[in-house]
C-alpha cells in the first residue's frame, strides 16, 4: 500500500479534514467513526474551523478506556459496546472510518494478535500501549490497564478507510503494516485487505 507523505502536520491534518468534510457535504447523514489519540488534534481543529453542520450526522468513538465512570475523563465505557453494534448492523455500516496507528502496530487499541474477525469488545492493552500512552496521564499506574475497541472485522465494514500517523517513530511500523505480511501480529496490517483504504503521513 502506497504511504502518502505531507509535507508536515498541519497539511495531514488540512488534508484528512477536507475528506471529513467531503464526506459531510455529500451525505449529511453519513455515519462517521473517528479517533483518539494525538495525531487526529489538528484535523479536529481544522473541523471545527469549517462550521460544518453536523446536525444529521452520527459519530462513534474508535475505542474509550475503561475507568471509574466518574473519572473526569470516563466516556461510561461499557454502555456504547450494544447500541454501537446495533446501529451498525440496522444502518448497514459506517460511510468513513478514520483511524491513528499505535507504535506496536495496532489500530483502535485492538493489539497484537487481536482476531481479524474481531468485534466490538473489551481488550487488556498491551505494556507497550500503556508506556505509550503514559503522556497523558500522571503516572503510569494511572493508564488504565484495559479499554473498549472497535473490533478489526467492524472496523473493515467501513465504506472507507484513513489512516493518518505523525511522527518519524511511526515511519518502521506504518512501513511493516502497509508493506509487509498481512498478520495479525501486526493488525494495522488488515487495512492491506480493504478496498478503499488510505493512509496519510507526515513526518
Ligand atoms: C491510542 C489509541 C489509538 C491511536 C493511538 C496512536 O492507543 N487507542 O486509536 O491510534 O493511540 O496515538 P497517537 O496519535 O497519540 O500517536
Amino acid at each position: 500500500m502506497e504511504i502518502k507523505l505531507s509535507k508536515d502536520y498541519e497539511k495531514l491534518s488540512s488534508l484528512v479534514a477536507i475528506i471529513v468534510a467531503a464526506q459531510i457535504l455529500e451525505n449529511p447523514q453519513s455515519k462517521l467513526v473517528l479517533p483518539t489519540g494525538s495525531t487526529p488534534l489538528g484535523m479536529y481543529e481544522e473541523l471545527v474551523r469549517r462550521k460544518l453542520d453536523w446536525s444529521l450526522v452520527e459519530t462513534f468513538n474508535l475505542d474509550e478506556y475503561i475507568m471509574n465512570p466518574d473519572h473526569p475523563y470516563s466516556y461510561h465505557s461499557y454502555r456504547p459496546t450494544l447500541s454501537f453494534e446495533d446501529k451498525m448492523n440496522v444502518n448497514k455500516g459506517i460511510d468513513l472510518c478514520i483511524l491513528g496507528i499505535g507504535s506496536n502496530g495496532h489500530i483502535a487499541f485492538n493489539e497484537p494478535g487481536s482476531s481479524f474477525k474481531s468485534r466490538t469488545r473489551v481488550v487488556d492493552l498491551s505494556e507497550q500501549t500503556i508506556q505509550d500512552n503514559s503522556r497523558f496521564f500522571d503516572s503510569i499506574d494511572d493508564v488504565p490497564k484495559q479499554a473498549i475497541t472497535m473490533g478489526l472485522g467492524t472496523i473493515m465494514e467501513s465504506k472507507r478507510i484513513i489512516l493518518m500517523a505523525n511522527g518519524k517513530h511511526k515511519l518502521n511500523i506504518l512501513k511493516v503494516a502497509m508493506n509487509g505480511e498481512v498478520t495479525e501480529d501486526v493488525p494495522a496490517s488488515i487495512l492491506q485487505k480493504h478496498n478503499d483504504a488510505e493512509v496519510f503521513y507526515c513526518d
